[in-house]
């Protein structure tokens, strides 16, 4: 087991790639916090997690909410002592044409996206100085290196605001990694091609989620698209003691997206 004893807090663990990592950490004997503002859907990671005997509770926090993230941190180390991971994976989207994207779209994805990464880096820190150790993985994506159309592939809409935040999450990772190396604190992201999760669906119907499907694995090196497990398996990777020295770092897990390369 390679996290037998790790204490690992993943964002956005209610649902998709989230409920994925909180598996993959698990099973590699890592306590998981379920962070999420979805009840429902973190409960029912908690259950799953349960069933495979692995360790998990449920904390609901806010990643856009500066407040909550202290307090979930704060709770977290009351809890079990300390934070040994952190996986900021909570995230939204609302694809929309960019002369139809309102102030709004805008404010509600870089504030899930992005400043939630800050605010949850900002509230793990303490912890993790203190310890002298600790893993943080951002979850960036494909959209924040490639500009790859979203008015195809049963699409209507841009992603300027979500290319925005992802794109800063990748910078993100390398100024934190600079400042927190010294305290003994690798800060490394993932970046995922195209995978089927409920966020495909946020803002398609299902004919176009069928057909974003069929685009996005042709424009796929390896011709299909992603699981949840893939990435799952990379954010395993930069959280174990396998990748120590690797700081800064962002790992496309995208099957060779040609509209990336
Ligand atoms: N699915 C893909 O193809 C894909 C590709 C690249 C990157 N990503 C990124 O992977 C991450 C996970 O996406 P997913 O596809 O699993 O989406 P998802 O919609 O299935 O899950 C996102 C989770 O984040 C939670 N969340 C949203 N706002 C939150 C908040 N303010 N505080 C706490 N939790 C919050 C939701 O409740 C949900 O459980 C996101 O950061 C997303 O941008 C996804």
């Amino acid at each position: 087991m390679r996290l037998l004893g790790k204490v690992a807090i993943v964002t956005g663990a209610g649902s998709g790639l989230g409920r994925a990592i909180a598996h993959r950490l698990a099973q590699q004997g890592a306590s998981i916090v379920v962070a999420d503002i979805n009840e429902p859907g973190g409960h029912q990671t908690i259950s799953e997690l349960a069933s495979q005997n692995a360790k998990g509770h449920f904390l609901r926090m806010d990643v856009a909410n500066q407040e909550s993230t202290i307090r979930g941190m704060k709770e977290v180390v009351e809890a079990h002592g300390r934070i040994d991971i952190l996986v900021n994976n909570a995230g939204v989207t609302r694809h929309r044409p960019f002369m139809t994207l309102n102030s709004e779209d805008w404010d509600v994805v870089l504030a899930v996206d992005l400043k939630g990464v800050f605010f949850c880096a900002q509230a793990v820190a303490p912890h993790m100085i203190a310890q002298r150790s600790g893993k943080i993985i951002n979850i960036s994506s494909i959209s924040g290196t490639g500009a790859s159309s979203h008015a195809v592939g049963g699409s209507q809409g841009g992603n300027a605001n979500y290319a925005a935040a992802k794109a800063g999450v990748i910078q993100l990772t390398k100024t934190l990694a600079r400042e927190f190396g010294p305290h003994g604190i690798n800060v490394n992201s993932v970046a995922p091609g195209f995978v089927l999760t409920a966020m495909t669906g946020t803002t398609r119907s299902p004919e176009e989620v069928k057909e974003h499907v069929a685009v996005r694995s042709a424009s796929a090196v390896l011709g299909r698209p992603g699981t949840p497990e893939d990435v799952a398996n990379a954010v395993l990777f930069f959280a174990s003691d396998e990748s120590s020295f690797v700081t800064g770092q962002t790992l496309y897990v995208d099957g060779g997206r040609t509209d990336r390369m």
